[in-house]
């Protein structure tokens, strides 16, 4: 048959699918995967979650688009008050905008426009999406900036401690981390040139690599010292995918501009940029916008959403089954030396492949170990990592315990399979 879609898209299954429920996907011929891709961490509350849906059907029938231009719809205030309730430290003013591309971009824009500076620091692994600064500021593959020269300037890369090893040598690497931003900034960005630095509290496509607390301390110290705005791309690991409701919580620091998207409305295409009010009104009437940012379906959706991950007893779930997920792997790994490193908070969760004789990436084991698990463990699965050595685990947040252990049996089967 001839496909009128473009080939843009690369495809980690061939799967037809009907419909989701929970944790499940059903194919056009009936049969059930455990959907451990989440549709790439989007959908926490599971696929079609009651609340959200009931949202969605009942905005739907009052208004699809009130355009926050022409005038403002009901959902709009209360998701800011809600979500200032939730962000991190005087994080409570918000921006609205349709993916997270669009809002790593416009958390730029406000850094420009807040500080009068115009350059970026990023860290090498680092996603931040598929428009131009966007993939200037991306680092986790060539291939997502292959092609597209000449990509906008003004965009420096430090490295990110993403090293797997004992704790002397994470310190050390935290160490070199931080001496090579003051080298930055001392070589090629001066701090007055320097409006933000953008950080993924765990790299997301990189790996799933956490970074370490006393690293976000150090770069927000560096960050106060010079007047550089500290952005915070919890896109992916956002909305208790870690355990937290944000990923930078346990350390501490409170970010000056927070990104937000994927697990913020259950799958409707939804961002957010959340910034202090003082630092959101560098930002006059027009300096930025978008039609679509704010629609009231997406409002709606993430209201629900948030309502479903702050019922009680929800986070505790997440956390036991992290904890569930992460001593299933390592216990695959302890019998088998091809897993090099099983970590990550929450249900961010990665299994890292390396060739135990020379420590090379194994990127093929994984897609192996990956295509094992679908085709006789019924589950799906994704890579991530520079090299796609590393399956990353970002289940829906609703999983069950019966559903993790069916999961983790899936994994041992593949990983004993191909080992
Ligand atoms: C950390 C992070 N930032 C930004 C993006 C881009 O989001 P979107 O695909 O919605 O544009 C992603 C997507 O995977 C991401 O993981």
């Amino acid at each position: 048959m001839t496909s009128h879609l473009s080939s843009a898209w690369f495809q980690v299954t061939d799967l037809q699918v009907e419909s989701g429920e929970g944790c499940w996907v059903t194919t056009v011929d009936g049969d059930r995967y455990l959907d451990f891709t989440s549709g790439i961490a989007v959908t926490s509350t599971g696929h079609c979650h009651p609340a959200v849906v009931e949202a969605i059907r009942e905005q739907a029938g009052r208004f699809i688009h009130a355009q926050v231009n022409c005038y403002r719809h009901d959902q709009l205030e209360p998701l800011a008050a809600k979500l200032a309730e939730l962000a991190p430290g005087d994080i409570d003013t918000f921006f609205y905008a349709n993916s997270g591309a669009e809002a790593t971009e416009g958390a730029v824009k406000l850094a420009k426009h807040a500080t009068g500076r115009p350059n970026v620091i990023v860290f090498q692994g680092s996603f931040h999406g598929r428009t131009h600064l966007a993939m200037a500021m991306t680092t986790s593959k060539t291939g997502y900036r292959a092609g597209y020269a000449p990509l906008p300037s003004g965009v420096f890369v430090a490295p990110f401690p993403s090293v797997v090893g004992t704790d002397a040598e994470v310190e050390a690497e935290v160490d070199r981390c931080l001496d090579y931003v003051r080298y930055l900034l001392a070589g090629q960005t001066a701090p007055a040139e320097t409006a933000a630095m953008i950080l993924e509290p765990v790299l997301g496509e990189g790996g799933y690599c956490p970074a370490p607390d006393r690293f976000l301390q150090g770069l927000s110290a560096i960050c106060k010292e010079h007047g550089i705005l500290f952005v915070a791309d919890e896109v992916q690991a956002g909305f208790l995918r870690t355990g937290t409701m944000f990923a930078i919580e346990p350390s501490g620091v409170q970010p000056d501009i927070l990104v937000m998207a994927k697990g913020i409305a259950s799958g409707f295409p939804f961002a957010a940029i959340g910034a202090p009010k003082a630092v959101m009104d560098h930002w006059a009437p027009g300096a930025h916008g978008g039609t679509y940012g704010g629609n009231a379906i997406g409002c709606a959706a993430a209201l629900a959403t948030i309502g479903v991950l702050t019922a009680d007893g929800f986070a505790e779930n997440v956390n036991a089954r992290g904890d569930q997920l992460r001593e299933g792997l390592r216990a695959v790994a302890a019998e088998h030396p091809v897993v090099a490193d099983v970590r990550g908070p929450g249900l961010m969760v990665a299994m890292e492949f390396r060739d135990p004789a020379t420590g090379a990436p194994d990127a093929a084991r994984t897609a192996t170990v990956i295509a094992h698990a679908r085709e006789h463990g019924k589950l799906l699965l994704m890579n991530a990592g520079t090299w796609g050595n590393v399956i990353r685990f970002m289940p829906p947040l609703v999983v069950d315990e019966s559903e993790m252990a069916t999961a983790v049996d899936a994994v041992a089967a593949a990983v004993a399979a191909t080992a």
